[in-house]
């Protein structure tokens, strides 16, 4: 196999989120000379490319989220020249910077949306969407639909100069860009990217890359939190009906004209939709952003609303973050931290095995497929911050606005205490703000963040956890991560680009897993990670066959045949294991059935390349027949019929005549002769039934449509007299 190697894809990424970082002027803000004496130290960690969060000037009310001018840089973190400093101090250490991108709003303090909202008839009016008043029974003014912020309550903010609502999906002051609109998206293009790729920024991160498009009858949406009156939004708002056009301008207008990466924040979306944003021959973005690791266990569209998870759920997750690359030309990312999540080691780790656990989160992270992102202060273990902290402490507009909105609805409860100590909890667990404290650089005052009183509060561990006290020993938290990224690159045809299996689905503790590069059963190089994700002692079942050299792990004395604590602080322990030579492996029960089901999803993408070479086909030959009669009747469809085996891995097609007497038939012609794989060939839900006969030739996307019903239905035979082509 042969492997396309591309900057982005190899690079370890690290983000910075500029308030926090590193305070050079002591005002107790972080900023970008902050970040330029760092760059050493980064460079030493093993660090490709910085992610800065926004630096752009702003109010602040979403911590830069909310752009008052594309152009230029909030004067507290720096001047344009700091940027430029910036960008060469990278360049010249072969690193390189990637900026945040928002263009989904601007901040109300933007001179566009000034302008938009002096009058109705103002020429920018239009640059953001602006609706009428509704009024209810009793005549009092509502917004223009029930969609939710994502910051809680309305999405709709009320402005008086003109008596209309603008959309705004997340914070007041974070007016929508109307990007139905042409001028408003060349506008953007100059002023948010080619501004900053002339300048030399060498990418971005695209910020809720999948909102751009609304859907413009703008009605309701259905009701998904009965307890709320505004609902999640997503429904009509992301992924929307122009989103993949808008994707496609900005590439062909502006980034493919550099040699420059993007990756966009999605979210969740399905194998397919994802396809549609990261597949390379789309022309759309390099990489997105997918949640499903970082939300496991929370319920969809209210992060405080929480579940827990268990290990398979999370292995599940693991998998479908990086599977839809699989087979394709996709690629993906590697995260399980960043400025909008918890800190892994917290969440996904254990306190009392801070150290082994937060290496097993490194090991993880290291050995998965995709262009790896890691948070800053990730790669010294930082914490959540502490429970026993109030809400006061607590400066996140996204936490701060749920409480309040929380404390409306339920303050007078009796039982009022209860209710907001479980808030509290998931607080503490998920909030974002855990991500925003200063970085832990030493032990002295502020943790060597800043000399003054910081605008957050520093973490009550930073005497134990800071990088001055990592970086010398050999068994921290630091130095791990130095090796694992210096291991990842080491093996990157496996540990960045190659195929994942996970070994042992049914297993609650242990999670195993190899990384091969072409058929897993070959004898092709294999990696052979093993990661005892719970606090007791497990027996070490080796799944894997085969002369292994052990590489890295977290445990100094490895035992043989046991994943154990040697002592109370090892629980958490990894083996990774890279063969040399020959070797076969098992999978458990819950694994061989995921496979069957991903092996199946393959099929059906293949079917329906398939079908789509036969639709092909069938022009042609219509073509064919008109040109050669040169007769307007020749309008008839050509038959073909079309039968799809499948065996293990296979599929064929054959394509013959139909009966002359079945005009337009939309038969399944599926050939049954196959195999266990197709669960769902039956003819009871093919379309062959249950659709009405003599129906004209299907579209391939009416097709589609009708295939998305029945799994694995396959395929039509249309009527005719033509056919002279065989299999
Ligand atoms: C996604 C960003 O990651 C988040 O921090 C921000 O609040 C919203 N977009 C709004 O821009």
């Amino acid at each position: 196999m042969t492997i396309a190697y591309t900057w982005w894809k190899d690079a370890t990424i690290y983000q910075i989120w500029p308030a926090s970082y590193k305070d050079s002027n002591g005002d107790g803000i972080g900023d970008i000379k902050g970040i330029i004496s760092t760059l050493d130290y980064l460079k030493d960690l093993g660090v490709d490319i910085i992610w800065l969060s926004p630096m752009y000037d702003s109010p602040q009310d979403d911590m830069g989220y909310d752009i008052s001018d594309y152009e230029s840089v909030y004067p507290k973190y720096g001047t344009l020249d700091d940027m430029q400093t910036l960008i060469d101090g990278l360049h010249s250490r072969g690193m390189r910077l990637v900026l945040d991108l928002v263009i989904n709003h601007t901040s109300s303090e933007h001179k566009w949306f000034k302008e938009s909202r002096s009058s109705k008839t103002n020429p920018k009016r239009d640059w953001y969407i602006w609706k009428a008043p509704k009024y209810d029974a009793d005549g009092k003014r509502q917004p223009p639909n029930n969609w939710g912020s994502h910051f809680s309550g309305s999405a709709w903010e009320y402005d008086e100069t003109t008596d209309e609502y603008y959309l705004r999906l997340f914070a007041p002051t974070q007016p929508d860009l109307n990007w139905e609109n042409p001028k408003v998206r060349d506008a953007l293009y100059d002023s948010a990217l080619k501004f900053w790729f002339e300048r030399g920024v060498d990418g971005f991160r695209i910020d809720t890359a999948g909102l751009y498009s609304k859907d413009q009858k703008f009605q309701d949406v259905p009701i998904i939190f009965p307890d709320k009156t505004y609902q999640p939004s997503d429904l009509y708002t992301q992924n929307g009906p122009r989103i993949h056009e808008f994707h496609k301008e900005m590439y062909s207008k502006v980034t493919s004209n550099y040699d420059v990466m993007t990756v966009g924040e999605v979210g969740h979306c399905s194998r397919e939709a994802a396809l549609k944003y990261v597949s390379a021959k789309e022309g759309e973005m390099n990489m997105i952003f997918l949640f499903n690791v970082v939300e496991v266990g929370s319920v969809r569209g209210d992060r405080f609303k929480y579940n827990g998870y268990n290990l398979i759920d999370f292995k599940k997750a693991v998998e479908d973050q990086g599977a839809f690359i699989e087979g394709t030309d996709a690629w993906s990312t590697v995260f399980i931290e960043n400025h909008d999540q918890p800190r892994s080691v917290t969440r996904f780790g254990n306190g009392k095995h801070h150290n082994t656990s937060a290496k097993l989160l490194s090991l993880l992270q290291t050995t998965l497929t995709g262009t790896l992102f890691i948070y800053q202060g990730q790669e010294i273990a930082m914490t959540n911050l502490p429970r026993s902290w109030s809400i006061d402490e607590y400066k996140d507009i996204n936490t701060v606005n749920y409480y309040k909105y929380f404390k409306e609805a339920y303050g007078k409860d009796k039982d009022f205490a209860e209710k907001e100590k479980a808030l509290m909890d998931v607080i503490d667990l998920v909030a974002r703000d855990h991500a925003r404290s200063p970085v832990q650089w030493d032990s002295s005052a502020y943790g060597g963040f800043s000399t003054a009183e910081p605008w957050t509060r520093v973490n009550d561990n930073y005497k134990e956890i800071n990088v001055a006290s990592q970086i010398d020993d050999p068994n921290s938290v630091l130095n791990f991560w130095r090796k694992s990224l210096k291991v990842r690159k080491q093996f990157k045809d496996l540990l960045i680009y190659g195929s994942f299996k996970v070994l042992d689905y049914e297993n609650e503790k242990v999670f195993t897993y190899l990384k091969y590069q072409s058929d897993p059963e070959s004898s092709s190089p294999k990696a052979y990670v093993v990661l005892n994700f719970s606090t007791d002692s497990v027996k070490f079942d080796k799944l894997v066959d085969g002369k292994f050299e052990l590489v890295h792990s977290n445990v100094s004395d490895v035992v043989e045949d046991t994943l154990t604590p040697y002592e109370e602080r090892k629980h958490r322990e990894y083996k990774q294991v890279m063969e040399s030579q020959n070797s076969s492996y098992k999978l458990d029960e819950r694994s061989a059935r995921f496979y069957e089901t991903l092996r199946e999803k393959e099929l059906r993408e293949e079917l329906d390349q398939k079908i789509e070479e036969t639709n092909e086909l069938d022009k042609f030959r219509r073509l064919k027949r008109a040109v050669n009669t040169s007769s307007a009747k020749v309008e008839k469809p050509v038959s073909s019929k079309v039968s799809i085996s499948i065996s293990r891995g296979v599929v064929n097609t054959k394509i013959g005549k139909l009966p002359k007497s079945k005009p337009f038939s939309t038969s399944t012609s599926t050939s049954t002769s196959t195999n266990s794989n197709s669960q769902n060939n039956s003819s009871n839900n093919s379309p062959g039934n249950s659709s009405p006969e003599n129906k004209p030739q299907g579209s391939l996307s009416e097709l589609r449509s009708k295939r998305q019903d029945t799994p694995l239905d396959l395929v039509s035979g249309y009527s005719s007299d033509d056919g002279e082509e065989g299999g």
